[in-house]
C-alpha cells in the first residue's frame, strides 16, 4: 500500500469524519483540514488535524508538502441550501473559489487523485424523478450550482493534466456510525432524519411536514436516503479505483429506492416506541417531489455494495447517536 497520506477536507465534519475512520481502519495513512466551522475537534478522534481553510494557498501548499500528501478528498463545503439563496456569494466563495485554491496547490504539489464531494442538488428537479449521472445538469439553487462549478473545473483540470478524479454526488445522507463513536452532529439541522430523532427524543417540539399534496404515493416527497456508512465506503472504493489507473468519473450515490416523508416518520416513530408530534405545513421551496438516484454506474464500475439499504438501520443509528448527544454533548466543551 502506498506511504503517502490522504487529505480529507472537512474530516471533522458528519460525512468527512465516518470516511476518515475507516480508511484509518483500512490501514490508511490520513491528514484532516478543517476549519471547524461546522466541525468538531472530537470527530477527527486521534487523525492528524490542521485547523484551517481550504482558501488558504500558503497553508494548503506546506500540509500538502509537510504530510506528503498524494491523494485529496474534498469534503469541506456550505450545505444548507436556503442559506445558499440568501446568501449565494459565501457559497460560491467557498465550495467554488476555495475548491479552485486547492485544485491549484494539488496541482503545483502533483497530487494524482482527487475525490469530490457533489450532490443530486446538480440536477435540480429531473423530469422523472429519477437521475442518471447524463441526465441533464440544472441546478435550481446557488448551492447546487457551486458544487456544478467545481464539477467542471475539475473535469477540465484532469483533461488538462494527469490528475484522474472521481465525483461522487450523494442523494439524502443519513445515519451514523452503527458502534455509536461519532454521527451527525449539526447544530441546528435541518434535514429531514436529524430534524425527525431530535423531535423524537424531545430536543425539539415536532417535525413538520413541508407539503403533502405532491403527486407521490402518500402526498410527502420522496427521497433515496442512504446510509453514511455505505456512502463512506464508496469514497474508499472510488480511491481504490483512482489507485488501480482507473479513468476520471461521476457516480451517483444512493440506493435507487425512495422513502417518502411519512415513512421516514413512521420510521422514526417506530423505533423511538412513540408516536412523532407532527405538522404539515405548505411545500417549502425548491423541493423537487420525488429524487431518486440510478445508481448502477456506481455498482458496475466500482462493485459498491450497500451493507444497509434498510430505512430501520439508519434510523436506529440516527436515534442512537441522537441519545449519545443528549447525555453528553461534547459540542459544548
Ligand atoms: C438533501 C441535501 C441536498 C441534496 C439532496 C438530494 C443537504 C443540506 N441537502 O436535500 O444537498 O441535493 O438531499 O436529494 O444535505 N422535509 C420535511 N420536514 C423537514 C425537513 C425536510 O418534510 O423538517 C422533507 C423535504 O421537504 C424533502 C425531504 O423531507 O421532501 C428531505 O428533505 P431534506 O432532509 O432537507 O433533504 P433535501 O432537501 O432532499
Amino acid at each position: 500500500m502506498s506511504e503517502y497520506n490522504i487529505l480529507v477536507t472537512g474530516g471533522a465534519g458528519y460525512i468527512g469524519s465516518h470516511v476518515v475512520q475507516q480508511l484509518r481502519s483500512k490501514g490508511r495513512n490520513v491528514v484532516i483540514l478543517d476549519n471547524l466551522s461546522t466541525g468538531f475537534r472530537q470527530a477527527a478522534q486521534d487523525t492528524d488535524l490542521v485547523i484551517g481553510d481550504t482558501g488558504d494557498k500558503a497553508l494548503v501548499s506546506q500540509l500538502l508538502k509537510d504530510h506528503n500528501v498524494g491523494a485529496v478528498m474534498h469534503f469541506a463545503a456550505h450545505t444548507i441550501v436556503p442559506e445558499s439563496v440568501s446568501d449565494p456569494l459565501k457559497y460560491y466563495g467557498n465550495n467554488t473559489c476555495c475548491t479552485r485554491n486547492l485544485l491549484e496547490c494539488c496541482s503545483a504539489h502533483g497530487v494524482k487523485h482527487f475525490i469530490f464531494s457533489s450532490t443530486a442538488a446538480v440536477y435540480g428537479i429531473p423530469a422523472t424523478g429519477v437521475a442518471r449521472e447524463d441526465t441533464p445538469l440544472n441546478p435550481i439553487n446557488p448551492y447546487g450550482s457551486s458544487k456544478l462549478m467545481s464539477e467542471w473545473m475539475l473535469r477540465d483540470l484532469s483533461a488538462a493534466t494527469d490528475l484522474a478524479h472521481v465525483v461522487l454526488r450523494y442523494f439524502n445522507v443519513a445515519g451514523s456510525d452503527p458502534k455509536g463513536r461519532i454521527g451527525q452532529s449539526t447544530r441546528k439541522a435541518t434535514l429531514l432524519t436529524k430534524v425527525a430523532c431530535e423531535a423524537a427524543l424531545g430536543i425539539r417540539d415536532q417535525v413538520a411536514i413541508f407539503g403533502s399534496d405532491y403527486a407521490t404515493p402518500d402526498g410527502t416527497g420522496v427521497r433515496d436516503y442512504i446510509h453514511v456508512e455505505d456512502l463512506a465506503n464508496a469514497h474508499l472504493m472510488a480511491l481504490d479505483y483512482l489507485e488501480q489507473g482507473g479513468a476520471s468519473n461521476t457516480f451517483n450515490c444512493g440506493y435507487g429506492h425512495g422513502y417518502s416523508v411519512r415513512e421516514v416518520l413512521d420510521m422514526v416513530a417506530r423505533v423511538n416506541g412513540a408516536p412523532l408530534n407532527i405538522k404539515e405545513l405548505p411545500r417549502r421551496a425548491g423541493d423537487p417531489p420525488t429524487l431518486i438516484a440510478d445508481a448502477e454506474r456506481i455498482r458496475t464500475t466500482l462493485g459498491w455494495r450497500p451493507q444497509y439499504d434498510d430505512l430501520e438501520q439508519i434510523v436506529a443509528s440516527a436515534l442512537h447517536w441522537e441519545r449519545k448527544l443528549m447525555q453528553n454533548d461534547f459540542r459544548n466543551q
